[in-house]
């Protein structure tokens, strides 16, 4: 009598051929931290399973991730010296710079996206250069110095770049520079609609980002903006972007689903920092199935509409979608 629905839920092959939405390890783009000297391997407290990593850690864990499927990572660097304009950032012999260089020779056939902004290489924390009169980024300089440091990473070999800063014409002024240096195949992934978010918390611990004074508000975008939001990521299609994000995701799962039913680009979203501790500290304290709980969580970002899932979740998903 009840049987409209439930009678196709009984057998479980049956369940697997309606499933909808489906979750891969070619779906994930995992996370690491650079910073120099060797054999440095320290966790984060606020972040259980992630670490800053020197260099030739970096390279071995590669070999790690190549052999649960994961053939993508996103570069984070954490410079020794940091100044009021990052230019470790823009250098060639830079943090970043150097682990493009390294993982490339030792692992050509892994994809490299680096994360392109300041806020790691400044001394006051800030995505980019200061305005001593606003006390807040200077929007066109620091486009200048995003080309600059989009250049540097091309040179060292990257395969995509990952523009984090919310800059207003930072897509533009990207492509331009690559173009005009001749990289007019490198892909720009842009963080196209990124929030002011308090979920970044543990990410500042590992990346030692945290701004110095004030916080991000005035380039990040408000996260009760729903219209502005796709507005955003518009706007970053139409400069030239190749790929879209929606950052952070599990707080944002209808702004994922706006974004991909109203641009025609690829979809990657931001399973950020906060989002995973908080899913590793309710596991500690007993009060979830970390397992099932993550890969529904990845899940529904399939199911809202993204393509890539950017996540510290990744080998933990992969070892489960391999069983
Ligand atoms: C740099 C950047 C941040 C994250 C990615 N790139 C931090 C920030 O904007 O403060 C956050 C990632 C995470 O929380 O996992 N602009
Ligand atoms: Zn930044």
């Amino acid at each position: 009598m009840f049987a409209r629905f439930r009678r196709k839920r009984i057998n479980p092959v049956l369940r697997d051929l309606l499933q909808e939405t489906h979750l891969s390890v070619n779906d994930f783009i995992y996370p690491l931290f650079a910073r120099s000297g060797t054999g440095i391997k320290d966790e984060v407290a606020s972040m259980p399973g992630v670490f800053q990593m020197s260099i030739d850690e970096i390279v071995k864990e590669c070999d790690d991730l190549k052999k649960l499927g994961i053939k993508s990572i996103i570069l984070f660097g954490i410079p020794d010296v940091k100044d009021s304009v990052g230019s470790d950032a823009m250098c060639e012999h830079g943090i970043i710079a150097e682990t493009v260089k390294a993982v490339k020779a030792a692992h050509p056939d892994m994809f490299v996206v680096t994360d392109l902004c300041f806020c790691e290489y400044t001394d006051h924390g800030h995505c980019g250069v200061l305005d001593p009169v606003l006390e807040t980024v200077d929007n066109d300089i620091t486009l200048d110095n995003l080309a600059k440091q989009a250049v540097i990473h091309a040179k060292a070999g990257v395969d995509m770049i990952a523009p984090s800063g919310m800059m207003d014409g930072m897509i533009q002024a990207i492509r331009g520079g690559l173009d005009r240096a001749g990289y007019e195949n490198l892909p720009v992934m842009s963080y196209s609609t990124k929030f002011a978010s308090a979920y970044y918390g543990p990410f500042r611990d590992v990346a030692e980002s945290s701004p110095s004074f004030g916080d991000r508000r005035s380039y990040q975008m408000n996260p009760a903006n729903r219209t502005e939001a796709i507005a955003e990521s518009v706007a970053d299609e139409q400069e030239g972007a190749d790929i879209l994000m929606v950052k952070p995701a599990l707080a944002y799962m209808d702004v994922i689903r706006d974004v991909k039913n109203n641009t025609s680009l690829p979809l990657a979203v931001y399973n950020v920092s906060g989002e995973y501790s908080m899913l590793k500290m309710a596991a500690k304290a007993g009060v979830i199935d970390y397992d099932r709980v993550m890969m529904e969580t990845l899940l529904g970002f399939k199911r809202a509409g993204a393509d890539i899932i950017i996540t510290y979740h990744a080998k933990e998903a992969a070892i489960l979608l391999g069983k």
